[in-house]
């Protein structure tokens, strides 16, 4: 397959990009530093610069024609509640028109638990970092994309262990971040698994396994 990555300098978005070539996929990386793109190009992805807060949705859409999926996991990473608006949300928005207008429909966001902020107080940023991601996932959910928002947990850098607990409703947890890229590499290549919302924590599952039973619950048959 041939995916784009917006955010492949990022901490998934590196990892991503990495495994996907390994598996044999053709990989543009999105990143808007251009000394990031190092890191794209080691992870064996072709670079593309690209700023979310300032190119409009047509460049996204020109960058994006021609592949088969497009994977979003550009954050503004804590730098204040205006970014988080501009990336977490515009950005998504602009993704989703460019997506449409490029032909691309197979579309995953990497989004957030609702339940991160649950049981204790948070900063009003993170609160609206979370509202952003809910409103993100409400345009991509109404839009007629071949969309799948996953939601990790927690994210950590340990080594991943390639178990997981997946569904649509999980408890709040943790997750590495290699364990949530191993997910996207194994959803991307799974199109019986569309429109679904999939929240992503450590678990017993090993990652085919718990893409199986999905699949088994809540797979579009036909496909
Ligand atoms: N941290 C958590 O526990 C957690 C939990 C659940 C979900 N998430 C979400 O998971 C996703 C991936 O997380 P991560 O840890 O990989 O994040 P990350 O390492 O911060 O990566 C995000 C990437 O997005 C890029 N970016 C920011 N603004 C951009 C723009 N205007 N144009 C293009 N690229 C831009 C960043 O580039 P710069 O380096 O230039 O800023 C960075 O490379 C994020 O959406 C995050 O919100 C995080």
């Amino acid at each position: 397959m041939k995916i784009a990555i917006i955010g492949a300098a990022g901490q998934v978005g590196r990892r991503l990009a990495r495994r996907l070539i390994e598996h044999g996929d053709d990989v543009t990386g999105l990143f808007r530093r251009p000394e990031q793109a190092e890191v794209v190009t080691a992870a064996g992805a072709t670079p593309h610069v690209f700023d979310l807060t300032v190119s409009t949705p047509e460049d996204l859409a020109q960058a994006l024609r021609g592949h088969d999926a497009v994977v979003f996991c550009a954050g503004a990473h804590g730098t204040g509640m205006d970014q988080t608006s501009l990336i977490d949300g515009k950005g998504v928005e602009k993704a989703i028109i460019a997506a449409d207008a490029a032909m691309v429909r197979r579309t995953i966001l990497v989004s957030a638990m609702p339940e991160a902020a649950s049981g204790r107080e948070v900063s009003e940023d993170f609160a609206h970092y979370l509202t952003v991601k809910k409103e993100a996932e409400q345009v991509l959910a109404g839009s007629g994309l071949d969309w799948l928002i996953v939601r990790p947990g927690h994210l950590t850098d340990d080594d991943g262990n390639g178990r997981v607990r997946a569904g649509l409703a999980e408890p709040y947890g943790q997750i590495q971040r290699d364990d949530v890229a191993a997910f996207l590499l194994e959803v991307l290549h799974e199109p019986r698994l569309s429109r679904h919302i999939i929240e992503l924590v450590d678990g017993p599952s090993t990652i085919p396994e718990a893409v199986d039973t999905l699949v088994e619950l809540y797979g579009t048959p036909h496909l």
